[in-house]
């Protein structure tokens, strides 16, 4: 196996998908992969057996979802534009508008085309660490508030969307959302067929109480005869997805660094986006990878692991290796299925890693390579 690679591994996700399948028998709450995060469709048949269908954020995304995974197909986006709605009509069985003149815009197609036709609320209360991905944080443009909401909403919609989380691991911060949820929206809620709760719910992360987790979504959906949906992204890939690199050169500047055959912009971008280290078999990371404490400075197979692009923060982390790292050696980021393989590019020309997917027999498949010819057409 030729590095660089991302090896997608069934069997590392089969505890988060078994998660999944069971909270929807416990609770009735039928969960749909969120794409934006993962699209690699290879892995698409063996998630098939736990997810109802998939969420998407634009029209392409939609008909991946309909075309590659099939069973449900919900669409959102942040905006839809004239002459893509016609298509995501097509191709989706739920339509989710992020606004009133969104709603009003579309609403008649959306009708023709038979679809359930759905609005994105902003419930203003949410969970996230990061200002980037937080929802509903002031002049959010993400859902209507309920301020905004008119009295007869519910003659123009048959469910509501929320994403108000972001890793989001406490379900006692979850619990509370609802209650909340229950207060602003409850009246709305008894007219509605369906709701879905987003994403950003650590609901398969170990330790999460899933019996009161599928409880509390239980009698969510008992008390307002509505369906519950969640759309986990991460919570499906997580731990499922390593990138795999080899060290092809090593700098000595005051500490080395490791420069491996791929690079943080271009293959891992959420990690410079959100400014984490990413997991490193075989090492441990320290937190700041931008400015080493002098204590740390001299400790033993101490490395930055860098990308090979010319960006002078390609670093991936600076890491304390359990051996001496040397040319030839390769090494792996062990839990990079979320949002780095729908981002990665071709900045600098870098070679883009190949995908492997490890089926639950065991057999491992190389299922794509990209070439010189993909650096060229994606542009011309
Ligand atoms: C509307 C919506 N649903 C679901 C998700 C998936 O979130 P996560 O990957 O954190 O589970 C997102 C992420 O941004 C989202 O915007």
């Amino acid at each position: 196996m030729k590095t660089p690679y991302y090896l997608i591994d069934e069997n590392r996700m089969l505890t988060a998908m078994q998660k999944i399948k069971s909270v929807r028998d416990i609770s009735g709450a039928k969960s749909v992969l969120a794409l934006k995060c993962f699209s690699s469709w290879c892995a698409f048949d063996f998630m098939k057996d736990y997810l109802v269908g998939t969420t998407s954020s634009s029209l392409y995304e939609a008909k991946l979802g309909s075309e590659k995974f099939g069973g449900e197909t919900h669409g959102y986006s942040v905006a839809y534009t004239d002459d893509e709605i016609d298509e995501v009509v097509s191709v989706c069985g739920k339509i989710i508008f992020n606004s009133l003149s969104q709603l009003d815009r579309h609403i008649d197609k959306a009708k023709i085309g038979g679809v359930s036709i759905g609005l994105r609320l902003n419930p203003q209360i949410g969970f996230s660490e990061y200002l980037l991905s937080d929802t509903v944080s002031r002049y959010s443009r993400l859902g209507v508030t309920k301020d905004k909401l008119p009295l007869d909403i519910s003659d123009k919609i048959n469910g509501a969307m929320l994403h108000m989380n972001c890793e989001n691991e406490d379900f006692h911060s979850f619990n509370t959302q609802l209650d909340e949820l229950e207060i602003k929206f409850g009246q709305l809620l008894q007219q509605l067929e369906w709701l879905s709760l987003g994403g950003g719910v650590a609901f398969t992360t170990e330790g999460y109480p899933l019996d009161e987790f599928s409880a509390r979504l239980k009698d969510l959906a008992n008390k307002y005869s509505v369906q519950i949906y969640l759309e986990p992204g991460e919570a499906s890939v997580t731990e499922s997805t390593s990138l795999v690199v080899t060290v092809i050169d090593i700098v000595d500047n005051e500490v080395p660094s490791l420069i491996v055959d791929a690079g943080v912009e271009t293959h891992l971008l959420d990690a410079l986006v959100y400014d984490y280290t990413p997991e490193l078999i075989g090492a441990d990371a320290l937190d700041d990878k931008n400015s080493i404490p002098v204590d740390k400075i001299n400790l033993a197979n101490l490395y930055r692991v860098a990308g090979r692009t010319c960006l002078a923060g390609d670093i991936f982390g600076v890491y304390q290796f359990n051996r001496p790292i040397k040319i030839g050696d390769t090494l792996t980021f062990s839990d990079v299925g979320g949002y780095s393989m729908v981002k990665k590019n071709y900045f600098n020309g870098i070679k883009m890693p190949s995908i492997y997917l490890k089926k639950i027999s065991g057999i491992t498949k190389l299922v794509k390579t990209f070439g010189y010819e993909d650096f060229r057409d994606c542009l011309s």
